[in-house]
């Protein structure tokens, strides 16, 4: 049976996993779905009970696992710790050890929600984008890294490093995956680079286009960082797949997510090679709202959609969850992240509750 490890993590994480969890288990419950989910601790909370943000128990079980709920990890409590210690370096850490390089956040304007956005609606409305935002390499692990001392100008001073490094075989792996993607969509894929500036990124065009060769029925484009950053609030319905690095696609994928005005709403999903994968909301940890029954829980909700769908061959089930998540929106129930003038105002619990009886 499918083994899942759900992983709650800090401040809303617990509350908006729980009602996924009561999504999973009402599918489970009648038949419709069968997996084994079993917890364990990421970030802060692991920090605290194990002095590790990624200990090894979580390790282990992530390892056996078929695939990874999360909530969201972080929050003030752990801001000064050591770098080591941070609950991110949990999130990092469980990424690159179970090697999820590619990682996929669409951005889908629900049309109940068209009017959440700061863009005028005819801007935003339909639009339905997917970042594929490679996610193992780059600055983020990139070699050599730290703050050290350097003489500069005959003076001692500190000087912040990081590298950025992307090889040959990483670039394309990733590249693959949104050539695949874009296939199932509108078979038109922009590659977002900064090839004017920085060689590691010349490499992620030339093999980008390389790649291409063997996807003749995708329409390819390439666009520089600065310039698409901008497209996106232009006229964003421009784009349809959108691949980056991992820095870039950080820094896209809040823009974007943000177009749509309910980051409250937005799932995502990281996955290795074999189609083990964890998911997510794209959204934090939200540590002021922590623990009042106020965090939206449809971001994570949607997450066990694509968690049926990539991982566990679910394919029926995860649709069944995005049609009742639309269906609760259609009956005008919204948490206050996402409320209007006209709509009912519920918590999250409330929330997850509507979910299940919309699944029937
Ligand atoms: C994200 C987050 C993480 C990242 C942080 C929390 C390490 O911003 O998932 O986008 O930068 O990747
Ligand atoms: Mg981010």
């Amino acid at each position: 049976m499918a083994k899942v490890l759900v992983l709650p993590g800090d401040g809303i994480g617990q509350e908006i996993v729980a009602e996924a969890v009561k999504v999973l288990s009402a599918l489970k419950k009648e038949g419709a779905i069968a997996l084994e989910m079993d917890t364990g601790l990421l970030g802060g909370c692991a920090v605290d009970a194990a002095g590790d943000p990624y200990p090894e128990e979580t390790r282990r079980k992530a390892r056996e696992a078929d695939a990874v709920l999360l909530g969201a990890v972080g929050g003030p409590k752990w801001d000064n710790l050591p770098r080591p210690q941070r609950p991110e370096r949990g999130l990092l850490g469980i990424r690159k050890d179970l090697n999820l390089f590619a990682n996929l956040r669409p951005a889908v304007v629900y049309p109940q929600l068209a009017n959440a956005s700061t863009l005028k609606a005819e801007v935003v409305a339909g639009l339905d984008i997917l970042i594929v935002r490679e996610l193992t390499g780059d600055i983020y692990f990139g070699e050599p890294r730290g703050i050290e001392k350097r003489s500069i100008n005959g003076k001692e001073e500190r000087v912040g490093l990081n590298t950025m490094v992307y090889s040959e075989s990483e670039i394309r792996r990733i590249a693959k995956v949104a050539f695949e993607a874009t296939r199932k969509r509108s078979k038109k894929l922009c590659s977002v680079d900064k090839m004017n500036v920085l060689e590691t990124t010349q490499l992620w065009r030339d093999v980008v286009i390389e790649t291409a060769k063997e996807y003749p029925d995708v329409a390819l484009s390439h666009m520089l960082v600065d310039n698409a950053a901008m497209q996106l609030v232009r006229q964003p319905k421009q784009f349809d797949v959108v691949v980056t690095g991992n820095m870039f696609g950080d820094i896209l994928s809040d823009e974007a997510s943000m177009l749509t005005g309910s980051i409250g709403m937005l799932p995502s999903a990281s996955l290795d090679e074999n189609g083990k994968g964890m998911y997510e909301p794209i959204h934090g940890s939200a540590p002021d709202i922590a623990g009042k029954n106020l965090a939206n829980p449809l971001a994570t909700i949607l997450s066990t959609a694509m968690m049926l769908r990539y991982s566990l061959q679910y394919e029926t089930a995860a649709r069944r969850i995005e049609a009742a998540v639309s269906r609760v929106l259609d009956d005008g129930l919204r948490t206050a992240d996402i409320w209007e003038e006209g709509m009912k105002k519920i918590g999250t619990r409330e929330m997850g509750d509507a979910v299940v009886a919309a699944l029937a």
